[in-house]
C-alpha cells in the first residue's frame, strides 16, 4: 500500500510538473517572440537581497524605474550595483551591448530591440540601446503578479526577443480645453511608458487656454491661460457655467516634465497652434488678429467656425511674435520636432481682411488656402533654421505642403496617403479610430464627443493603407492616439477614456501585424485590468463585466 501511494505520488508529481508549465504570460503589447519556462525557473525578488546590476551609467533611469516600481507596489527594497560579478545570483542584469554580441546577433537591426531572459538565478535584459533596456523592464513588470500578495514575489520564467513595428508610437493630450497639473502629466507619461510608446504630443495652446510660460510675452499666461466659463453640455451647449478655468506650466515645470519623460525614453513634442485655434493669443494680444480694435476673450464655446474665433493675421508683427514664441519653445524642448498645428483655420477672417487680400495679391497666391500655405512655409523655414522639423495637421497640405513637413493625418487617411506619395513622413491619427475623446460604448455614463470609437476599432486599426506601394508605405512613420479634453474635465475622466484603448493602441504600434488578434488581446486584457486595479488606474469598468 505504501509503495502504491509513493508510486501514485510520483505519478501525480510528474503530472503536476507537466501542467506546471506556466501558460504564456499575458503581455501587452504582445512581444515578437516568447518562449515560456517552467515554474521552477521563475525568478524570486527578495527584499534587499535582489540586486539590479547596470553595465553602463546610461541604464540608471531604467534600474531606478524598476526599483521604484517594486518599492511602490510590492514594498520591497532592491539595491543598485555597478560592479560586474559573473557569479552573482539573485540579480537583475541590465546590459547595453554591441548589436554584434552573441545574444543580440540573431535579432533584427532595430535600435529599440531587447532580449529578456528570466531564470531562477538571474534576470538578464540586453539591448544595444538604453531605450531597449527600458522596454525590457516594462515587460519584466508585466511578468510580476498584479497583486502585492502572496509573497515571495516571482517573475515568470520566459525568454523574449522583442522590438517595435513602428518607430513613432505616440499619444497626445490636450491641456488647453482643460488644464492638467504637472503631477498628472507625469502620471500620464508613465502610462505611455508602460505601453512602450515613445512620443508624447503635448497640445499646449488652443482657443480655450494658453498653457506654457513665454517670458517675452507674459500676457499669454496672465490673460491667455484663463477663461471665464465653459459651455454646459455637448456643443453648441446650453448656457455657460460661469466658472473661471485655467492654469499654465512655468518654464521650470516644463523642464521638469521633459526630464521625467526623457528618463522614460519619451520625446515630448510641444504643439503651438497657428494660424487658427488662436483665441487665447488674441485675447492677450488682439493686435495680432484681423480685427485689432475689437476686444477678445479666451474662448468659452467649443467648435471653431463661429463668429467669435478670429485667427492670426499673417503680418510681419505676427511672424515676429510667433518666431519669438518658438525660439523660447525650441530652447526648452530638445525634441527635433515642433508641432505647429495648422488645422481648422477659418478662412472667413482673411477673406474680410484688406491686409490679407493685399498679401495674397502681392505674393501671387491663389487664394486663402495659398495664404495658409505661405504662413506654414514661413514658419517652417524659421523652425528649420534652428535645426528642427515641423509637424502639422493634414490641413497643411492645402495650398501646397511645406518642403520638409511631417503630416499628422486626422481627417481620415486621405491626407496621410497624399503626403506619403509626396515622400513626406506621416503619422496616422484618423478620427474614427484614434480619437479617444469619442465614446467607447453605445451608451456612455458621462458626456463624450459624439462619435463611437470602441476598443475593437482601435485594436483593428492598420496604420499602413493598402493603397500605398511598399516604397510609399515606408513614409508611414507610425500612429498616435489623441485625447481632446472639451468633455474630459479631470484625471479620473482621462483614465476612463484612455484605458484600455491605450492597450489596443500599443499593440497596433508595437506588435507584429501577423500576431495581432482581437480575441487573444481580450483574453490578455483581463490580466491587464487586474493590474490596473492593483495600480489604482481608473479604467472603464464596463470592460471588467
Ligand atoms: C483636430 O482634431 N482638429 C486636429
Amino acid at each position: 500500500m505504501r509503495a502504491f501511494i509513493s508510486i501514485l505520488s510520483v505519478l501525480l508529481c510528474l503530472q503536476l510538473n507537466s501542467f506546471a508549465q506556466y501558460p504564456a504570460p499575458a503581455l501587452i503589447p504582445q512581444p515578437v517572440e516568447m518562449k515560456t519556462g517552467k515554474a521552477t525557473d521563475n525568478f524570486t525578488i527578495a527584499n534587499q537581497r535582489t540586486q539590479v546590476f547596470i553595465s553602463d551609467s546610461s541604464l540608471r533611469p531604467s534600474a531606478e524605474f524598476f526599483i521604484n516600481f517594486v518599492k511602490k507596489h510590492y514594498f520591497l527594497e532592491l539595491t543598485l550595483t555597478t560592479l560586474a560579478d559573473a557569479n552573482r545570483k539573485n540579480v537583475i542584469n541590465l546590459i547595453q551591448e554591441s548589436p554584434a554580441s552573441m545574444a543580440l546577433a540573431k535579432t533584427p537591426d532595430n535600435p529599440e530591440r531587447y532580449k529578456l531572459d528570466v531564470l531562477n538565478v538571474a534576470v538578464t535584459i540586453r539591448s544595444p540601446s538604453p531605450a531597449g533596456v527600458f522596454y525590457g523592464i516594462q515587460t519584466l513588470i508585466q511578468l510580476l503578479p498584479p497583486s502585492a500578495k502572496p509573497l515571495p514575489l516571482q517573475a515568470k520564467a520566459v525568454s523574449i526577443t522583442d522590438y517595435p513595428r513602428f518607430a513613432y508610437r505616440g499619444m497626445h493630450l490636450d491641456v488647453s480645453r482643460h488644464f492638467f497639473n504637472v503631477d498628472f502629466v507625469k502620471k500620464y507619461i508613465d502610462y505611455l511608458a508602460m505601453h512602450k510608446l515613445n512620443y508624447f504630443h503635448w497640445h499646449l495652446t488652443d482657443d480655450h487656454g494658453w498653457r506654457i510660460e513665454i517670458k517675452k510675452y507674459p500676457r499669454l499666461t496672465t490673460v491667455g491661460a484663463w477663461r471665464d466659463g465653459s459651455i454646459i453640455g455637448l456643443y453648441p451647449g446650453k448656457g455657460n457655467d460661469g466658472i473661471r478655468h485655467g492654469g499654465y506650466y512655468t518654464q521650470a515645470e516644463v523642464k521638469e516634465v521633459i526630464k521625467y519623460a526623457a528618463d522614460r525614453y519619451i520625446t515630448i513634442i510641444p504643439e503651438i497652434e497657428m494660424p487658427g485655434h488662436s483665441m487665447a493669443v488674441l485675447a492677450a494680444y488682439p493686435e495680432l488678429s484681423t480685427t485689432p480694435k475689437l476686444p477678445k476673450k479666451v474662448a468659452e464655446t467649443w467648435g471653431i467656425f463661429n463668429k467669435f474665433n478670429n485667427v492670426l493675421l499673417p503680418s510681419e508683427q505676427t511672424f515676429n511674435f510667433m518666431e519669438d514664441v518658438l525660439t523660447e519653445v525650441m530652447a526648452l524642448f530638445p525634441s527635433p520636432y515642433i508641432h505647429i498645428g495648422g488645422d481648422e483655420c477659418s478662412k472667413i477672417w482673411w477673406k474680410q481682411s484688406a491686409f490679407s487680400q493685399q498679401l495674397i495679391k502681392e505674393k501671387g497666391l491663389k487664394d486663402e488656402n495659398g495664404l495658409q500655405s505661405y504662413f506654414i512655409h514661413r514658419i517652417e523655414k524659421f523652425v528649420n533654421s534652428k535645426g528642427k522639423t515641423i509637424i502639422g495637421w493634414d490641413e497643411i497640405l492645402d495650398g501646397g505642403l511645406a518642403p520638409n513637413a511631417i503630416v499628422m493625418s486626422w481627417r481620415g487617411e486621405k491626407g496621410g496617403i497624399a503626403a506619403a506619395k509626396q515622400k513626406h513622413k506621416v503619422i496616422m491619427t484618423p478620427e474614427n479610430f484614434m480619437y479617444f475623446n469619442h465614446s467607447q460604448f453605445l451608451k456612455e455614463d458621462s458626456l463624450t464627443a459624439s462619435r463611437y470609437v470602441p476598443l475593437a476599432n482601435v485594436y483593428n486599426y492598420e496604420p499602413v493603407p493598402a493603397i500605398l506601394t511598399s516604397a510609399e508605405a515606408k513614409y508611414i512613420w507610425g500612429a498616435q492616439g489623441n485625447l481632446w479634453t472639451e468633455y474630459i474635465t479631470n484625471p479620473a475622466n482621462v483614465e476612463y477614456m484612455l484605458f484600455p484603448r491605450l492597450d489596443a493602441l500599443s499593440e497596433v504600434l508595437w506588435s507584429p501585424k501577423s500576431k495581432r488578434s482581437f480575441p487573444d488581446f481580450q483574453k490578455r486584457l483581463k490580466q491587464q485590468l487586474r493590474r490596473y486595479d492593483f495600480m489604482g488606474i481608473r479604467y472603464s469598468k464596463k470592460y471588467a463585466l
